[in-house]
């Protein structure tokens, strides 16, 4: 009997044994109180790849964002982004609810970039007549665009426009890993681009939970507040850190085994496979429920997020030879 093939999220994976092993060993302590070498040692080290001072641990990439965008926007101003950023779409409302800021947002091809809308959109400081934009936020990768890049240049001309208004720039960088392996752009140069950045290690590389926020040094100090009276404040969590050392270590440069799936799995369901980027494949489908649940009687776990948008992920659980036969299977159901 063959096994079912889930290609709903790269969420999914399970920490791989030399993981869990890397993580019974971690050396730990109170990360309250500062104290967990294994969490501060992961902080400082994605703080520099990403050439900024500080990074914040935290359980969720919802939650690195949350701090994130807080750090650059205050209650009352607004956030300017694309319509179907993960921000705007799949965090619950909790830049309005939890941080009191507004949300503005353009409709880009492919969740690209728009900066002749952003800058018709801009709003500086009117005092008591217009909500202020206080920042900028950008997806790389786009996940509900399918994975797709931001080009390097797109984002140095936001960079430059956004320094002629004081705009902040924050970069929701969930998967920001994939755009590096796929493209070869040094994350140094991601993260000169952004004030403040998001970046997970539970997606594509594979460890079962973690984030960080990374910015200034004050940026951090600040967050660091606001993810306690979140009732983000872990304690021994170097268990937890030690997983994300773990798969930089082992786990980035193997990303492009799973963009070559995506690719195979993206030809199956009729694309072309040069517009797949990343680890993710978005298609339009008018049956897409039925489609889903098609492919699911198959052995083929794939997921709507969407009327009409089917999406497929791939990742560390999903073989060559698993990402063959899920392309069999899609092929056939497209044909049908
Ligand atoms: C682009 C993007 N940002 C942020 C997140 C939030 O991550 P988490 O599920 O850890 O809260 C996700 C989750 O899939 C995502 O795709």
């Amino acid at each position: 009997m063959s096994t079912v093939i889930d290609l709903r999220s790269d969420t999914l994976t399970r920490p791989t044994e030399a993981m869990r092993a890397a993580m019974a060993r971690a050396d730990v302590g109170d990360d309250v109180y500062g104290e967990d070498p294994t969490v501060t040692e992961l902080q400082e080290r994605v703080a520099a790849m990403f050439g900024h001072e500080a990074a914040l641990f935290t359980p969720t990439g919802s939650m690195a964002n949350v701090l994130a965008v807080a750090s650059v926007v205050r209650p009352g101003e607004e956030v300017l982004c694309d319509s179907s950023a993960h921000i705007a779409r799949a965090e619950l409302g909790a830049h309005g609810a939890i941080s009191g800021i507004t949300m503005r947002t353009w409709t880009g091809e492919r969740g690209q970039l728009d900066l002749a809308a952003i800058e018709s959109m801009y709003a500086p400081d009117m005092g008591p007549f217009f909500v202020r934009t206080a920042a900028v936020s950008v997806e790389n990768t786009h996940n509900f665009a399918g994975g797709a890049v931001l080009p390097l240049d797109d984002l140095r001309d936001l960079r430059a426009w956004a320094d002629t208004t004081s705009t902040k720039v924050h970069l929701d960088g969930a998967r920001l890993w994939n755009a590096h392996v796929a493209t070869g752009t040094p994350l140094a140069d991601y993260g000169r681009i952004a004030d403040v950045l998001a970046v997970c290690l539970s997606k594509g590389l594979g460890a079962p939970i973690g984030s960080l926020m990374v910015g200034s040094a004050d940026a951090i100090d600040e967050a660091r507040v606001r993810r306690k009276r979140m009732g983000g404040g872990m304690r021994q969590v170097g268990v937890l850190a030690a997983a994300g050392a773990y798969a930089l270590d082992h786990h980035v440069d193997r990303l492009a085994d799973d963009h070559a799936h995506a690719r195979l799995l993206g030809e199956a369901l009729g694309l072309d496979p040069e517009s797949v980027d990343t680890n993710i494949v978005v298609v339009d489908r008018p049956d897409a429920t039925a489609f889903v649940a098609a492919a699911a009687d198959e052995g083929v776990r794939i997921a709507a997020v969407g009327p009409r948008a089917v999406r497929l992920v791939t990742h560390l659980d999903v073989s060559r030879a698993d990402a063959e036969r899920a392309a069999l299977v899609l092929s056939r159901l497209v044909d049908r």
